[in-house]
């Protein structure tokens, strides 16, 4: 049963997604076409997380499947990373009428699907996609300033990138997203250092850092279920 903050627990990414297709937590579900829960590996290390579905997601029910998400997978594929080794989502994961901004309590109504897939996938490296998903984090981030810093939010890695559509309105901002991108590999070396787990998980625990330079020699981890987790 789900708290009085509709707060509950989900054993499964399966079973998250299936409650966000019949939702109806908030006023999105009226005008959408297909919920967007998120998609990508159960065990990935890279969660990705944008703002929400447009509308080529909002039609297949997929993240990222747009012009942007097209670029996405350029960037991804850049690095290398492979879509499939990370996991896709939204802060909300239903289409906003006329891709406006989603609502405060359209955020907040979400919020607890996107906090139980965190738990569940238990990314090294949380990387931000605009700057809706940046300030769900770090309310007083700015986009502009903080885009392919290395900082850390509770005992993760968490890395601004700019949103793709916003790479493909200026060029600009699509030289510093690619750059960015190339940062991926050292978020994750980042997540091994010890601060990861130092301290208490919580939103106290969460800051700016100075990215962590020149780190090397990690090698990927081995799940401890049957897959092995990838370096992303
Ligand atoms: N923009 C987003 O923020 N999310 C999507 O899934 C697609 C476009």
């Amino acid at each position: 049963m789900p708290d009085s903050a509709g707060r509950r627990s989900w054993d499964s990414l399966e079973s998250i997604s299936s409650e966000v297709r019949v939702c109806t937590r908030c006023s999105l579900s009226e005008t959408r076409i297909n919920a967007v829960p998120g998609e990508g590996s159960p065990v990935a290390s890279v969660m990705f997380i944008g703002e929400g579905p447009g509308s080529q997601e909002d039609q297949q029910g997929r993240p990222f499947v747009g012009r942007a998400g097209k670029l996405l997978d350029n960037l991804l594929s850049a690095v290398p990373i492979e879509r499939r080794d990370v996991y896709i989502t939204n802060i909300v994961k239903c289409r906003p009428p006329n891709n406006r901004d989603p609502q405060p309590v359209e955020v907040e109504a979400c919020g607890p699907f996107l906090d139980a897939q965190i738990e569940l996938i238990n990314p090294r490296v949380i990387a931000t996609l605009g700057r809706h998903s940046l300030v769900h984090f770090f309310p007083n981030a700015k986009i502009s300033r903080d885009h392919g810093r290395i900082m850390r939010w509770r005992n993760r890695i968490l890395l601004p990138l700019y949103h793709p559509a916003a790479a493909l309105r200026s060029s600009r901002v699509m030289q510093a997203t690619a750059s960015d991108f190339e940062r991926i590999p050292e978020a994750l070396l980042a997540a091994l250092s010890p601060k990861r787990t130092a301290g208490r998980v919580g939103e106290s625990q969460s800051s700016y850092e100075p990215a962590v330079e020149g780190a090397s020699g990690a090698s990927p981890e081995t799940d401890s279920g049957e897959r092995q987790q990838s370096m992303f």
